[in-house]
């Protein structure tokens, strides 16, 4: 009976029902509720309006296990939601480790896509079907939302910070990508659509588009080219942390506290190095604020992240080295 008319979107990620069914039981609870003050309210009008024969005697009494009840009732219900609430949340949060991680850029009014392996897309995004992704969020000006309603995501991409979106398709298909967040004149416009292929038609789309170079040998060439490779390199550990499998590994710092090496922490160290001082080492390092932009942070993102799983050799540096 819906005439046509879709009320809701498709469920096609992993966790698309189980947020559906948080608010649909939220929906019918406050409902339910609702329904049961309304009969009340109106109940005790028609009874007690003026002139009715209803009995007005007896004393505003108060009932200790009533008012015992609801306070309860309410507490528990508060906390149900709060826990389940909690609990998908959390999982929002943890991509599995094994994800395939795609870089999004939102900017005045478009997101861009890159691959792994270098592929670009502008408000199109392929991803395989049954398959992790996480999409690592950046913005070029403003604040953006990224929200795929199909698949019950929606994050917002944070101009200074990385932010990171999961999710596992579970049906083959087109879906809407919207920007949620209102960003200027074109915001409306601003969206596309994310294409679910099975995962050969994924593996024949990536090879059917410009590869170009992947994301972290452009970062390894702008590592190079700013001249980060001459205090970061491994025959220069005197001046600079080396930077093999730095990726979410603690770091001691200056001030004795120790941080993990995620993407804040690395943005942070390139784009304000005074902040964190990893321990041992002078605050030499000079800012790059200005000399790069969100795309090529997310590049030397790629690059640092690289060197997590080539560790221990540092083959950029090597590759490079006379002789
Ligand atoms: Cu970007 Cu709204």
């Amino acid at each position: 009976m819906s005439f046509g008319i879709r009320f809701f979107p498709p469920e096609a990620s992993s966790i698309a029902s189980s947020i559906d069914a948080l608010f649909y039981t939220l929906l019918a609870s406050a409902a339910a509720l609702g329904l049961f003050l309304t009969v009340l309210v109106v109940g005790y009008a028609v009874k007690y309006r003026v002139g009715s024969a209803a009995d007005r005697t007896g004393a505003r009494a108060r009932s200790l296990p009533l008012e015992m009840t609801w306070s309860i009732a309410s507490l528990v219900m508060a906390f149900i939601f709060f826990g389940w609430g909690a609990v998908l949340f959390v999982r929002r949060d943890h991509p599995s480790p094994d994800a395939i991680e795609i870089a999004g850029l939102g900017k005045q009014w478009m997101w861009e896509f890159r691959h792994s392996g270098g592929q670009r897309e502008i408000n199109e995004l392929h991803v395989p079907v049954g398959k992790a992704v996480v999409v690592s969020l950046a913005s070029q000006d403003v604040i953006h939302s990224f929200y795929v309603p199909a698949f019950r995501v929606k994050q917002d991409a944070v101009p200074g910070r990385t932010t990171n979106v999961w999710f596992i398709a579970t049906e083959p298909g087109r879906y809407h990508l919207f920007c949620a967040e209102y960003c200027g004149t074109q915001h409306s416009e601003m969206g596309g659509w994310v294409t679910v292929l099975a995962p050969e038609q994924y593996a024949s789309w990536l090879g059917s588009q410009d590869e170009g170079e992947s994301l972290a040998a452009s970062g390894g060439k702008l590592f190079r080219a700013l001249g980060c490779s001459g205090c970061h390199g491994n025959s220069s550990k005197v001046r600079a942390p080396g930077l093999d499998g730095i990726f979410g590994r603690p770091v001691a710092l200056a001030n004795r506290q120790t941080v993990i090496a995620d993407e804040r922490y690395l943005r942070d160290s390139i784009l304000v190095p005074n902040k964190e001082i990893a321990a041992g080492y002078q605050p030499v390092m000079p800012s790059f604020d200005g000399l790069v932009d969100e795309a090529e942070l997310q590049m030397l993102m790629a690059y640092l992240k690289s060197l997590s799983f080539q560790f221990p050799s540092f083959p950029a540096a090597n590759s490079e080295a006379p002789q």
